[in-house]
């Protein structure tokens, strides 16, 4: 058994080593983590074990399910990494150190892609929310299903205030519980649908470098009315991301893990560079992961005042968190996020646009 496991472990360090994106790292995964993969066959032979060693080598093939699960997690980071760097590198670039010079002065560029997708969502009838930056800890995190002490915390470093439950938000989903409750009336009275973007500067604590930053933006959305699926989730995505890039996009779903949805996505876009084909800028998978998504968690309802305890599922709704800023470095292909917050006027003022 000793042997195995070490001539496996050989085998999925050689693999890794090949293994050049998402698609085929998966690939690897499943090889060795499915129902039909090299660990459930190891557990199968562990019944074979005689008695007084099943312990040790029980240990040995939890260790080594260990040991893959972390350099698949270390390999993954580093694929998504190299595809947001090869990505902005693959963007129309512009030279930061040219002015504008335009007497009439220039948008930042993030208030731009701000406001070309607040004006995409107005088309389908969306209302546009503004929320504060300083929020308690209630609506960042409690509201969204994320009690005291859960481990999902962790997922966002979080500045937190000296003065009493209050914080930086740390995602906009923070803005959720307040949205639902004003316009839940709406909704429950009237039959008007909720629909909602609210885009806002977000708070990390992130090691700062080319492509992290404390303070970034995003944008949510959220829908909620009677019988609202994944179908509508899907609707909604592609007609507003085929109006961003200017042309129809294909997208799928992955699984993703977000205590306020269930389920829960990773929408990713067919390469538009390639076609799908694999290319450079999307590290040769042929897609682009572009916003977590999923369908409203029941408890979110709930405590935002729409669904009672009886009929938990009353109303039903999506919800979204598009990275402004990383669309902003892709669309404009601006190499370091720094850029936004640098205040030098040289390369922020080419962005005209008015
Ligand atoms: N709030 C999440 C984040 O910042 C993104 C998200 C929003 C995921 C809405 C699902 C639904 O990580």
């Amino acid at each position: 058994m000793k042997e195995r496991i070490e001539q496996l472990g050989q085998q999925f360090r050689n693999s890794l080593l090949g293994v050049t994106d998402t698609e085929s790292l998966e690939e690897l995964r499943l090889q060795f983590m499915s129902k039909k993969g090299y660990i459930t066959e190891l557990m199968k032979e562990l019944g074979k074990v005689p008695n007084e060693q099943k312990k040790d080598v029980g240990q040995m093939i939890n260790t080594f399910k260990q040991e893959i699960t972390d350099q698949f997690d270390r390999k993954k980071e580093e694929l998504i990494r190299l595809q947001e760097e090869a990505l902005i590198k693959g963007a129309e670039s512009y030279d930061e150190s040219l002015p504008t010079n335009d007497p009439n002065g220039s948008y930042h560029p993030i208030t731009l892609v701000q406001r070309e997708l607040e004006d995409i969502f107005e088309s389908m009838g969306f209302d546009i929310e503004d929320y504060s930056e300083v929020v308690t800890d209630f609506e960042c995190f409690e509201a969204v299903n994320i009690p005291p002490f859960h481990p999902a915390r962790d997922m966002q470093d979080t500045y937190y205030l000296t003065s009493k439950d209050q914080l930086l938000k740390s995602h906009t989903s923070a803005a959720q519980n307040a949205i639902l409750r004003k316009y839940g009336d709406d909704l429950k009275k009237k039959g008007r649908p909720i629909r909602a973007v609210f885009p806002g500067r977000c708070f990390r604590n992130e090691a700062v470098d080319a492509s992290h930053d404390n303070t970034f933006f995003q944008m949510e959305g959220m829908m909620v009315d009677k019988d609202i699926s994944i179908s509508n989730l899907i609707y909604f995505m592609k007609t507003m991301l085929s109006e961003v890039f200017g042309r129809e996009v294909t997208v799928r779903l992955r699984p993703g893990f977000f205590p306020f949805v269930e389920p829960g996505f990773e929408l990713d876009i067919k390469c538009l560079n390639c076609g799908g084909t694999g290319c450079p800028s999307c590290g040769n998978s042929g897609w682009l992961e572009l916003c977590p998504c999923g369908m409203i968690h029941p408890n979110v309802l709930k405590l935002g005042g729409i669904n009672s305890d009886e009929d938990p599922f009353e109303y039903t709704g999506f919800a979204f968190g598009l990275g402004l800023t990383r669309l902003a470095m892709m669309k404009y292909g601006v190499r370091d996020i720094r850029t936004f917050n640098d205040c030098d006027l040289n390369a922020l003022s080419q962005f005209v646009s008015r």
